[in-house]
């Protein structure tokens, strides 16, 4: 696997390989690899000629300093993981000064409704923090195909919007979400959970599947006030939303229409931990 720290020998290094046709997939990361990551990663090898991994912790989207010291950092081991893949593979790991040229603030971006509600709610700025980082990473790799996983829905449907308004020619593809044999979904922060807290975090799954199975018996408010009760036991778990939205415009739900597609989202603090999930209702 060949890696590059600098954006503009990565950049010569894809025009050669594009020159003779070759298609790229990308899939940018924050490290902290695990089973999810590795499934797009995969992916990607699978349909395209070079797949280029990026391993950057952006720290625009963070809005709490604590979080992002203590995010997950682990390049040794993701390198280790990433050799065993493809011999296809390329790594840029920049620095913060290959990203963020000047001044360490994100850019300013219309991502219309689509940031008002969950997470862009709860994490102020973190979508624009998101926005920024990924526009630069797809100016700087340029690829044919952009693998996202639906763990953040909300933002693979602003990165969508994004790729739409900036007229990137990229395809994103959708990829589903990889869990644990206990329904919780894949994440670098789950690393930051013990075995017990792991299990408790279990129950986020849960109410996303209660969600699934009541969906078309039970009314949207009857859903939420069984969800509330469910986590009353669980003194572990402080949920700060469950709420059931479109999953176009990311709206939440007042009135079910036939005609449109939902998901249930949920993110909740365990043990002082902050994780997101979601489920598409059916
Ligand atoms: O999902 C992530 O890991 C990050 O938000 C991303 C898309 C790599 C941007 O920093």
């Amino acid at each position: 696997m060949i890696i590059f720290k600098s954006a503009r020998r990565l950049q010569n290094h894809l025009a050669k390989l594009k020159e003779i046709d070759n298609k790229i997939g990308f899939i940018p990361t924050m490290g902290a690899l695990h089973k999810g990551h590795i499934s797009l990663i995969q992916k990607s090898v699978s349909e395209n000629n070079y797949s280029v991994v990026s391993i950057f912790v952006n720290p625009t989207q963070f809005d709490n300093q604590h979080d992002l010291v203590s995010y997950p950092n682990n390049i040794e081991n993701d390198i280790k993981l990433l050799d065993r893949i493809s011999d296809n593979l390329i790594l840029f790991n920049p620095d913060l000064d290959q990203i963020y040229t000047g001044k360490i603030i994100s850019d300013v971006y219309n991502l219309g409704d689509l940031d008002k509600y969950m997470e862009g709610k709860f994490r102020k700025d973190h979508f624009q923090g998101v926005a920024t980082v990924v526009h630069k990473l797809f100016d700087i790799v340029d690829s044919d195909n952009v693998y996202l996983g639906e763990k953040d829905f909300q933002q693979l449907r602003i990165i969508e919007e994004l790729v739409l308004k900036s007229a990137f020619s990229l395809k994103i593809i959708r990829c589903k979400t990889i869990r644990d044999k206990n329904g919780l979904a894949l994440s670098s922060r789950n690393k930051k959970l013990d075995i017990s807290s792991q299990n408790i975090a279990s129950n986020l799954f849960k109410a996303l599947s209660f969600a699934n199975e009541n969906f078309n018996k039970k009314s949207i408010d009857k859903i939420y006030s069984e969800v509330e009760s469910f986590f009353s036991v669980f003194p572990q778990i402080k949920v700060e939303y469950f709420l059931i939205a479109d999953e176009e415009n990311l709206k939440p739900v007042e009135v079910k229409k036939k005609e449109k597609k939902y998901r249930a989202f949920i993110a909740a603090d365990i043990s002082g931990v902050r994780l997101i999930d979601n489920l598409k209702l059916y």
